[in-house]
């Protein structure tokens, strides 16, 4: 078992992650962290409490983050996500909330704790990941690695160069991924290979299940915004993250050092360089591998 903090700007493709976080045998869910991203804090850590609610698992500990950038104004998604961040969706409240640590302090406990066990799998924009590695540099070498999903090297999907985590805090970015910590970057010349028809995840419809129904109301609801785009397919691009240490056959990597431009046209864009930190990128996945992980993890009649 991995243990993982997940790190997310909730959004419907982090609801899954969060769902998909939960039901995975092979993930121990130690914390979620919010982070301003795809919609405000305020709606990113609502969002999270309520999708943990729906599926049952409000006990797992939620710790609010950074609410902008380390330099940048914040940059919202609600063309992709809705005003809310979870499209036209309205769960129902959650009673519980938020802990009363933020969720950088939460970070360094935590890995205090476990020394050389934990992965974050940053998700949304690097701000939380950048300032706990500015606030307590010292547990830099007691991280087990930073699992980021982000950049691109084939163009973006903000602007040509930019893909929207890396855009939204490229100073953060620069920090995590000249940090010595371990960084894997799943972008997005992974995740757009796996794109998923309104019909890929029919076979959850009959299942019945906490985890299967939401996973469908929130596929449904990604649904009705591609349409508006007028696209015919919806991409998880975190739940591939979350899954690059424990299903590791379904990537291919390379080892290179990533530049970040921060400034200009080129904000966001991530590009190999000559020299600097190497950073495990993936440049492959195994899209119907990965259908078949959603198949086994949310179909488990346990859910
Ligand atoms: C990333 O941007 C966000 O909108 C998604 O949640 C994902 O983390 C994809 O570029
Ligand atoms: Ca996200």
């Amino acid at each position: 078992m991995k243990k993982i903090i997940l790190d997310c700007d909730t959004g419907l493709d982090d609801a899954v992650a969060i769902i998909n976080a939960v039901a995975d045998k092979d993930i121990d869910l130690i914390g979620i962290t919010t982070v301003a991203g795809n919609v405000n804090l305020k709606y990113t850590t609502r969002n999270t409490l309520d999708i943990l609610y729906s599926i049952g698992r409000e006990d797992i500990g939620v710790y609010m983050g950074e609410k902008k950038p380390l330099k940048k104004e914040l940059h919202t998604a609600e063309d992709f996500h809705g005003e809310s961040g979870i499209g036209d969706l309205i769960l129902e409240r959650s009673p519980v909330s938020c802990k009363n640590i933020h969720a950088t302090e939460f970070m360094a406990k935590t890995i205090v704790e476990n020394p050389g066990e934990i992965i974050i799998a940053a998700v949304g924009p690097l701000t939380n990941v950048a300032s706990l590695l500015i606030k307590y540099p010292q547990i830099k070498k007691d991280i087990r690695g930073i699992t980021v999903m982000g950049g691109s090297l084939s163009g973006g999907n903000v602007t040509s160069f930019a893909e929207f985590n890396i855009y939204a805090d490229p100073e953060a970015a620069q920090v995590v991924f000249s940090s010595e910590v371990p960084v894997t970057m799943i972008g997005l010349d992974a995740t757009m290979r796996a794109k998923f028809q309104k019909n890929d995840l029919d076979f959850l419809r009959e299942k019945n299940t906490k985890w299967s129904s939401m996973t469908v109301e929130i596929f449904d609801s990604m649904f009705r915004i591609r349409d508006s785009h007028g696209k015919d397919f919806v991409v998880l691009h975190d739940s591939i993250a979350l899954i690059a240490s424990t299903e590791t056959e379904l990537f291919t990597f390379e080892n290179h050092p990533i530049l970040i431009s921060t400034e200009g046209e080129k904000r966001g864009e991530t590009k190999v360089h000559k020299s600097g930190q190497r950073t495990k990128v993936a440049v492959g996945f195994d899209s119907e591998g990965f259908k078949r992980y959603m198949k086994d993890i949310l179909g488990n009649t346990e859910g």
